[in-house]
């Protein structure tokens, strides 16, 4: 049995995407070439409501990256879906939906700073803060969570409970 306790709000998650929206457009607006890299696939209902948001052009390019479940080795984080487009010399937004140990973002960062970019900045729509650990940066972060497993918005649990406009913890219940 599966439940679901809400943690942020619909609002509350449209106000959060006004606000770094509102800071992004204020930081980049003399900035060119302004590329958002959505890590998919979590992150893709957040950057959809975030882009339309942005006032300045941006394009915006996906990767997809994979984990093995289980392991904390920082290794095992795969490109499981490259780039289109190229990055070198562009000012590069990566769009995560949660950075959690950091393994991730950290293997993202790197195969990102391969291709030269001119800069490279986070925002991320959660952070788990407590579980890292490896030292990311991160630019624009929306909330700090708590060590529970969360869902909806974009977060999924085996593909699962995306679809939720609002954030919820998932409650695993034995029957
Ligand atoms: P990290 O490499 O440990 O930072 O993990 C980041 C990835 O783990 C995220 O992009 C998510 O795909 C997944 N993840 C971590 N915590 C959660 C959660 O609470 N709900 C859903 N996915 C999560
Ligand atoms: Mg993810």
């Amino acid at each position: 049995m599966e439940g679901l306790k809400e943690i942020i709000t619909a609002n509350q998650l449209h106000n959060k995407v006004m606000e770094l929206a509102d800071e992004i457009n204020r930081d980049y607006k003399d900035l060119k070439d302004i590329v958002l890299v959505c890590n998919l696939k979590g992150a893709f209902v957040f950057l959809a409501d975030l882009f339309r948001k942005i006032k300045i052009p941006v394009s915006i390019d996906f990767i997809a990256t994979s984990s093995y479940n289980g392991t904390e080795a920082e290794g095992n984080v795969r490109i499981v879906k490259d780039l289109k487009m190229d990055i070198r010399g562009k000012n590069v937004m990566v769009i995560e939906d949660i950075v959690d140990t950091g393994f991730t973002l950290n293997y993202v960062m790197k195969y990102l700073n391969l291709h030269n970019p001119n800069s490279i900045k986070v925002c991320t729509l959660l952070d788990k803060r407590s579980k890292r650990k490896v030292e990311v940066p991160i630019h624009y972060t929306g909330f700090i969570v708590d060590d529970i497993f969360l869902v909806g918005y974009g977060l999924d649990y085996n593909e699962k409970y995306r679809e939720l406009d609002y954030i919820a913890e998932l409650i695993l219940e034995r029957d």
